[in-house]
């Protein structure tokens, strides 16, 4: 019951969040990245797979953007947020309002999934990757592209941003726990790639028009000291009046055994 009680708490919090982001959340130039789609499109050939699931899939960004490589695959986005899976609906993506962690799918019917940007907000990773793995076929493909931090040290900084910011934010999991929770989840994977982008402190908290004046004082005092002291490969600098720093994504192909 407390565990319930608990979830049911942080699914209220992102939804409120998401809702209320919806109509500026492809502003974030992450969001369009030509090198992470690029990814994402070479990860699944054009005749590939019939059925894909967005799951978490927000305002359907990454599946609008796929769609023209993948002309035979049918998108499904599946998100908390109703207003990100209006976004969606609107460019003719269907659209479930579900938990990825227990997906109105029957098994094994699935051809890939993709999974951006979702997993630091899951109260419980390994349920929504076994539900991922329930869903897929044998030999289908799970897509977790995920920003993530560069060592344990840069994971232990990118938690101190979010104690103070987006609270909800369950976790930031390194690439070696990444994989960790694919595997045993009877996942293996196939290849890993990953690029940098580069973010706007203005920019990224800019568009979060909810937060705070004191919380993006915070921030920014965060990111000032760390444009002296973090170390690299991270790369933080202070550019004008602005700071911009490096973004490590990670795009994990796996299939399910
Ligand atoms: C940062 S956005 C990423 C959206 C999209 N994947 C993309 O890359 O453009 C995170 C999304 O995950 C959704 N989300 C978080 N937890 C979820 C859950 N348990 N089930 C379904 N959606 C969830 C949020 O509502 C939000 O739309």
């Amino acid at each position: 019951m407390a565990n319930y009680l608990a979830k049911r708490k942080a699914y209220a919090s992102i939804t409120e969040y998401f809702d209320g982001r919806a109509a500026k959340f492809e502003e974030g130039a992450w969001t369009k990245n030509p090198q992470i789609i690029g990814m994402f499109e070479a990860s699944l050939p054009p005749s590939g797979p019939c059925y894909v699931i967005d799951a978490g899939g927000g305002t359907g960004i990454l599946a609008k953007a796929m769609q023209p490589n993948l002309p035979c695959a049918t998108f499904i986005n599946v998100d908390l947020s109703y207003q990100m899976s209006l976004i969606a609906k609107q460019k003719n993506i269907s659209s479930v309002l579900a938990d990825i962690s227990n997906l109105p799918i029957a098994s094994g019917r699935i051809d890939a999934i993709l999974l951006r940007q979702v997993i630091h907000y899951l109260p419980a990773p390994n349920l929504a990757v076994n539900e991922c793995h329930r869903v897929l076929r044998t030999g289908g493909k799970l897509l977790l592209g995920q920003f993530v931090p560069f060592d344990e040290p840069d994971q232990e900084w990118m938690r101190s941003i979010s104690r103070i910011w987006q609270s909800f934010v369950v976790d930031f999991l390194t690439a070696t726990e990444l994989k960790r929770l694919l595997i045993s989840n009877n996942f293996s994977i196939e290849r890993v790639q990953e690029c940098i982008a580069v973010e706007s402190v203005a920019k990224w908290i800019g568009r979060d028009k909810s937060i705070s004046e004191d919380t993006s004082k915070q921030i920014w005092s965060i990111f000032t000291l760390a444009a002296t002291r973090h170390p690299d490969p991270r790369t933080i600098h202070v550019e004008g009046n602005d700071i911009l720093f490096n973004n490590r994504f990670l795009l994990i192909e796996a299939i399910a055994r």
